[in-house]
């Protein structure tokens, strides 16, 4: 049986959800709350292991076809909840995720065109069954979230801007469907009103 809360952070790269992802860490742990962060791809041996391969630069000669990212991507996930999260969750951790299954539906099924009902079921089986208690999505048009970015140099970052155009839109019609769990901040706002949101959000879930 699940006890501690899950709460997941996504967006497209560049909406600064990671550094909100710690500072979010940071507020619980000042309030006594037992809390970890973990981020995906990775989080166990084989998953940091897979995250080197999704995440290689550009010139490292890795392909692969939409499918098999989407399967590594899976992998990483279903060691990450059965080893880390679910244990985590049953002793009472409140559990932050930097990225969950809703980044493969954006980024592989709306993004890539990996159908999206396969992604659905087989995330099912990646993620044990587990769901959010809480998911935030850092909204944030993709010439800005660009802008932010220093180095776009892995696989994925290295993708156009139509790309993310679609992945975003793609969250926010995952936001609008699952909106009994999700908050959707505007990302383009200052980090401190940004924090102020999703301190709010995550406060209204404890
Ligand atoms: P990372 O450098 O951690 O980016 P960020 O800090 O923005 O999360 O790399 C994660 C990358 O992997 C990011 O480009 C999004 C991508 N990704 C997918 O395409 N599908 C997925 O299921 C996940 C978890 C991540």
């Amino acid at each position: 049986m699940k006890t501690g809360k899950l709460i997941t952070f996504e967006g497209i790269d560049g909406s600064g959800k990671s550094t909100q992802a710690e500072k979010a860490l940071e507020f619980l742990k000042e309030r006594g709350v037992q809390c970890k962060l973990l981020r995906e791809p990775g989080g166990t041996p084989l998953g940091e292991a897979i995250r080197k391969i999704l995440l290689a630069p550009v010139d490292s000669g890795i392909t692969m076809n939409r499918y098999a990212e989407y399967l590594l991507f899976a992998a990483s996930r279903a060691e990450l909840c059965r080893w880390v999260i679910k244990p985590l969750l049953k002793q009472g951790f409140t559990v932050l995720v930097d990225r969950f299954g809703d980044s493969s539906l954006a980024y592989q099924g709306y993004g890539h065109g990996v159908d999206l009902d396969f992604i659905r079921r087989t995330n099912e089986v990646a993620t044990d069954g587990l769901k959010p208690d809480l998911s935030i999505l850092f909204d944030i048009d993709v010439e800005t979230a660009f802008a932010r970015l220093e180095d776009a140099n892995d696989r994925i970052e290295n993708e156009g801007i139509n790309f993310f155009k679609r992945v975003r839109e793609g969250f926010l019609k995952i936001a609008e469907q699952e909106s009994e769990t999700y908050i959707v901040v505007n990302a383009a706002l200052e980090i401190e009103a940004v924090e102020e949101d999703v301190i709010r959000a995550i406060s209204g879930r404890m």
